[in-house]
């Protein structure tokens, strides 16, 4: 039996399913585990399953350095791990990708029209009684249909945004690492230089990873490239954003509207003053959270740890060299 370590209660199913090869210790609480829990609870442990919460820093992979053979992440951002000290030891980290694609993007395209068309600032005009009867140009937005979206990373969740957009008969712009000649065949979609998909993009809309060439890319100089009337959509990482650029952006008319599934810090504050902001809408980080994508990535993560407890490949490896999400 192998000793692993889970920092969060998960679905029995995926219990149920490591507990056959491995004693668990499962941080059973609905909150994420302290640092200092986890610093104490990871000696000595093969395999540690954790989530984007954890912090998997080079301390916490020294505790547990004479043991540890496998991370495995239930998400598909692996940036609070460190990467490079766990290639340095050997020890293989999975992560979740493709099966949380077509949640995301379907999440992304949501909060476009969400944002674009108002429903939120229009739904609260209905429950606090500003609705007072149907006027012409009343809460009139964006539409989304024929516009020009920009894709900032066209990886697997860009790309299934792009798919689905193709539906909406937009103009879809993307800029990338590397040009994506199959997918520009695929779905119709045009490399662009960033400042030219900022200038011209309706929605401009975030999938790339978080690292330290992306970090704050998303600041006042890239908000004021983008057109007034843009809507700015993030369900990445909210570190990419320079968040007081957005919200002077926001409340100067800058940019028409943003929409955040992701922000800084993780719950953002609710005095954050981009709450106060009608042509804001902020999600509490739920791109992924459907029902059967979070059982798929639970049930993927556990096959990552269990594939590398056992000295297999594992169905899902961090491969640093891969840029794109
Ligand atoms: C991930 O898996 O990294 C996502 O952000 C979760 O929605």
């Amino acid at each position: 039996m192998y000793e692993i370590l889970v920092t969060r209660k998960l679905a029995p199913e995926i219990t149920d399913k490591l507990s056959q090869h491995c004693n668990l210790d499962v941080w059973d609480e609905d909150r994420a585990m302290p640092y200092d829990e986890l610093l104490k609870r990871v000696v000595g442990k093969q395999g540690l399953l954790c989530l984007l919460t954890d912090n998997v820093d080079a301390k916490v992979i020294a505790a547990a350095a004479d043991t540890l053979k496998v991370i495995s992440t239930m998400s598909v951002g692996y940036e609070h791990i460190n990467i490079e000290d766990c290639a340095v030891r050997n020890i293989k980290v999975g992560f979740t990708p493709n099966v949380l694609n077509d949640s995301v993007a379907d999440l992304a395209v949501g909060l476009m029209l969400a944002t674009g068309r108002r429903m939120i600032e229009a739904s609260q005009a209905a429950k606090d009684g500003t609705w007072d009867f149907w006027r012409p140009y009343w809460m009139t937005g964006a539409d989304l249909h024929n516009a020009t979206v920009g894709i900032v990373g066209l990886g697997r969740i860009g790309a299934t945004v792009a798919k689905r957009l193709q539906g909406f008969d937009c103009n879809v712009l993307y800029t990338s690492n590397s040009r994506k000649f199959d997918l520009e065949q695929k779905y119709g979609v045009h490399y662009a230089e960033l400042d030219e998909l900022l200038a011209n993009s309706d929605f401009v809309s975030v999938h790339a990873p978080l690292t330290p060439d992306t970090n704050m890319m998303f600041d006042t100089e890239h908000f004021a490239m983008m057109k007034p009337s843009a809507v700015f959509i993030n369900t990445s990482r909210g570190g990419l954003v320079d968040q007081d650029a957005l919200y002077a952006a926001l409340s100067n008319n800058k940019i028409h509207a943003a929409g955040l599934a992701v922000t800084t810090p993780e719950p953002l504050p609710t005095d954050s003053p981009l709450f106060s902001l009608p042509n804001c809408l902020i999600l509490p980080h739920i791109s992924s959270a459907s029902i059967d994508t979070r059982a798929k990535m639970g049930l993927l993560a556990a096959e990552n740890l269990l594939a590398g407890l056992n000295g297999q490949p594992l169905p899902e490896q961090v491969n640093s060299a891969s840029a794109l999400r």
